[in-house]
């Protein structure tokens, strides 16, 4: 039987928020725990993060220790999970400087995130081609660790199918090596994508509508309190629309049975609070109190988990150096390969000498 090998990281330019819990920190630590992969690989993506902040190295060098933190905070654990900064794995900008050779400007172009994260940044022709070939390089972060899952929200899902066709084109030329990774979405059709606290199509820090782990309970109640809802629902009596209402969504993310008995047991699911929403007489106020406390049973473990490893910021060090030296090794043994499969590892593999040695004779 193959290894079954994850690996899947995030781009260090900012904590991490509830979107990033739901949509794939919670499932990480669940896949990390069920003791059925052999390797699990997680990477803060600094250089990545640097293909659109190269002017800002401080954001992103100080952003690593919060993402490291967020992780420990979720239940990521060193003993089970290597977590590792991708900067330290030189090995993999080899890779990728390879994998560009597979790779058509016009198929990068075609990239439907990188289209709208152009965009995004009204980057235009002034696009750093770093960022432009991103792709590229995420390739070689999930080739280099044999990677066959890759836990990512659907935005990514485009990178996968670059890196599909990438490990395709290099097998199919040098012969094989690499493995095909398929992506493993979350589960929750709510998780997919968590929209902002203003209904923005995603939490996102740019745009100020996330809630962050590191959030206090105060700061995460006042966000709350502020969340957008059914503009037409005006009054409490007022009917009140549930699809698209962002506080309901969350619900649908987050709220199970046993909270409505704990904290809200007029109701005894969420199909009845939408129901009276719906009909009018249920204020918007009253709901989002019931989102504050369903969220922070999530919230508040973690954050406490969050401050306790903060106390020790050397230890968290040593961890991602420690995850750093385990990755590398594992990225230097492909890399090995791939250079036999390419037949230009000239002074390890005597035999590419002596073919040439004897053309001369
Ligand atoms: N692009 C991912 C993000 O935006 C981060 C990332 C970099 C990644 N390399 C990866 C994710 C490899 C999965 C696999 O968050």
């Amino acid at each position: 039987m193959d290894k079954k090998i994850i690996l899947t990281g995030d781009r260090p330019t900012g904590c991490l928020h509830l979107g990033h819990y739901v949509g794939s920190l919670k499932r990480r630590v669940e896949l990390q725990n069920s003791g059925k992969y052999d390797e699990i690989y997680i990477m803060i993506a600094d250089a990545q993060a640097l293909t659109d902040n190269m002017e800002n190295p401080e954001k992103v060098r100080q952003n690593i220790v919060e993402v490291a933190l967020d992780y420990l905070a979720c239940g990521l654990d060193p003993e089970k999970s290597t977590m590792f900064i991708q900067s330290q794995i030189p090995e993999l900008c080899e890779m990728s400087f390879y994998y560009m050779n597979l790779v058509t400007v016009a198929r990068l172009k075609r990239n439907p995130t990188v289209k709208t994260e152009i965009q995004m940044r009204n980057f235009e022709e002034r696009i750093p081609v770093g960022f432009f070939t991103y792709p590229i390089s995420q390739a070689a972060d999930i080739t280099a660790f044999k990677a066959n899952i890759v836990p990512v929200g659907e935005d990514q899902a485009p990178m996968i199918e670059q890196t599909r066709e990438i490990v395709h084109r290099f097998n199919h030329v040098y012969g094989e090596t690499l493995v095909e990774p398929d992506i493993m979405l979350p589960d929750n059709q709510y998780c997919m994508r968590l929209l902002g606290l203003d209904g923005k199509a995603k939490m996102s820090k740019s745009l100020g509508n996330c809630i962050y782990l590191s959030d206090t309970a105060e700061d995460v109640k006042k966000k709350v309190m502020s969340m957008f809802t059914d503009p037409d629902h005006l009054r409490v009596e007022d009917p009140g629309k549930t699809e698209g209402n962002p506080v309901f969504i969350y619900l649908e993310a987050f709220s199970n049975d046993e909270h409505f008995s704990k904290y809200l047991p007029e109701y005894k699911n969420l199909e009845e609070l939408k129901a009276h929403y719906e009909r009018g007489g249920l204020g918007d106020v009253k709901v989002k109190k019931f989102l504050n406390n369903v969220l922070e049973e999530t919230l508040k473990p973690i954050r406490e988990r969050r401050t306790e490893f903060s106390k020790d910021i050397p230890s968290v060090y040593k961890m991602l150096e420690k995850g750093s030296i385990v990755a590398r090794k594992k990225a230097q043994q492909t890399l090995s390969e791939m250079k036999n499969a390419m037949k230009i590892n000239y002074f390890d593999d005597r035999s590419l000498i002596d073919e040439q040695i004897k053309r001369f004779q």
